[in-house]
């Protein structure tokens, strides 16, 4: 499909938010994306119905579906007030009934919890669900908090990092297309707005959290134009930060300053893809794809979801995926839903088992399978076992 070329836009973008102005030029082609559509107007309150909260669950593929079992298993156990509402999404369909389904869902509940879901079909016109979701849900934000466990074994001890990543556009438009033979273009969506809604997270989280500087990654240098926009907006945002120290590093430093000297980071801000590629490579500096979660959100909608979204797939139905990850989305989980007193419970008993107890799974370098270190944290939780009524929680 020839790409047409509409006309040479040149225009001030005035931030609703900010009330400041980006200059923006750009040769335009006529524009496919979807932008989101949900913008902030009232709060939609979270699914409660007699003080149990109601959570949609996609188990997605690979080891999705044995670590959601999990989850289930734990919370039925120790008394959560949370029921799930569990939407299969088949990889094979080419069409999209599942995916508007678990949308749905989600919109009534407020709130889920997700594997990674697979999308088989190779017709560009079929959307990866997990980017559609993300897309329909307005989720414009995800947050990794990259935190050493002390007893893990690891390049660099002591991390303690936050990334955050915009969640919606960037390199995720998905808008390829071939302009001539043998020529294909990938269209990536930077916009004022939603870089500047990322950023003022970042200074947000780290006003709230005491950190002390939030770093803006990029590659400016050669995407002068869409790169130069987040990177420009981010240096505003910081500007109504003046107590939070704010730099910016090119992705390709930032990836070898990762490795080398991590701890000279604290709150780090980026688009789509060069968060995709830091959470990855932080997670492997601290141990891999099964220990940290991360969390989406938007104005009305939250997903907790694992911090590197693999399926597993080769390792699915052996016993052996490292549970954690997904068990600490579900603390995440319980702290935006407020309950705290689950959360620090399942939260505490993770801990105990990797940190006192050494039950490590072979991606730590452990012998456990996953339903040792299931059994081993609802050891801890039975001594904090909870009777729930509405309101209140009583320690049996
Ligand atoms: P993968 O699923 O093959 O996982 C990468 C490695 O981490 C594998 O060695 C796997 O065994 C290990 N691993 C993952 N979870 C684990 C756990 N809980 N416990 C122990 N080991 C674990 O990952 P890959 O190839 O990156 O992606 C597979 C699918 O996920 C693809 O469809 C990809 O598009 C999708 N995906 C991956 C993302 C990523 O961050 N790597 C991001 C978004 C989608």
């Amino acid at each position: 499909m020839a790409a047409r070329l509409i006309k040479t836009i040149t225009t001030d973008v005035v931030s609703p938010i900010l009330k400041r102005s980006y200059s923006v030029q750009a040769s335009a082609y006529e524009l496919q994306h979807k932008s989101p559509v949900q913008k902030k107007v009232a709060n939609i309150p979270k699914a409660l119905y007699g003080g149990r909260h109601t959570v949609t669950m996609l188990p997605g593929g690979g080891i999705g579906p044995e670590l959601m079992s999990y989850i289930r298993e734990i919370f039925r156990y120790s008394g959560v007030p949370v029921d799930f509402e569990v939407v299969d999404i088949d990889p094979s369909s080419e069409g999209n009934d599942d995916l508007d389904y678990a949308i749905t869902s989600i919109k009534r509940n407020g709130v889920a919890i997700k594997a990674n879901i697979e999308t088989k079909s190779e017709d560009t016109s079929v959307l990866s669900r997990n980017v559609a979701l993300r897309n329909e849900l307005d989720l414009f934000v995800n947050v990794l908090h990259c935190k050493s466990y002390p007893t893990i074994k690891s390049r660099h001890d002591n991390v303690d990092i936050i990334i955050v990543r915009q969640n919606t556009e960037g390199e995720y438009a998905m808008l390829e297309h071939e302009s001539v033979k043998g020529v294909i273009e990938s269209m990536k969506v930077v916009t004022a707005e939603n870089s500047e809604r990322v950023a003022r997270f970042a200074f947000e989280f780290a006003k709230k959290n005491n950190r002390k500087k939030v770093t803006t990654i990029h590659k400016a240098n050669i995407m002068k134009i869409s790169d130069g926009l987040f990177l420009e907006v981010s240096r505003n945002v910081a500007k109504d930060y003046p107590d939070i120290k704010h730099n910016d590093m090119i992705i390709d430093n930032c990836c070898m300053q990762l490795v080398s000297n991590p701890h000279q980071f604290d709150v780090m801000n980026m688009t789509n893809l060069y968060g995709s590629i830091t959470s990855n490579v932080i997670c492997g500096l601290i141990g891999g794809a099964g220990l940290l979660s991360g969390r989406n959100y938007g104005d009305h909608y939250a997903i907790f979801e694992t911090g590197t979204r693999n399926t597993g797939t080769a390792i699915a139905g052996k016993n052996i995926a490292n549970p954690i990850a997904m068990l600490n989305a579900a603390v995440d989980m319980l702290h935006h839903l407020g309950h705290e007193h689950h959360a620090r419970n399942l939260g505490d008993a993770i801990n105990k088992t990797l940190i006192e107890d050494h039950i490590f799974t072979q991606d730590l370098g452990g012998s456990a399978s996953s339903t040792d270190v299931i059994s081993n944290i609802m050891k801890h939780l039975a001594a904090k076992r909870t009777y729930w009524h509405p309101g209140h929680v009583y320690d049996i």
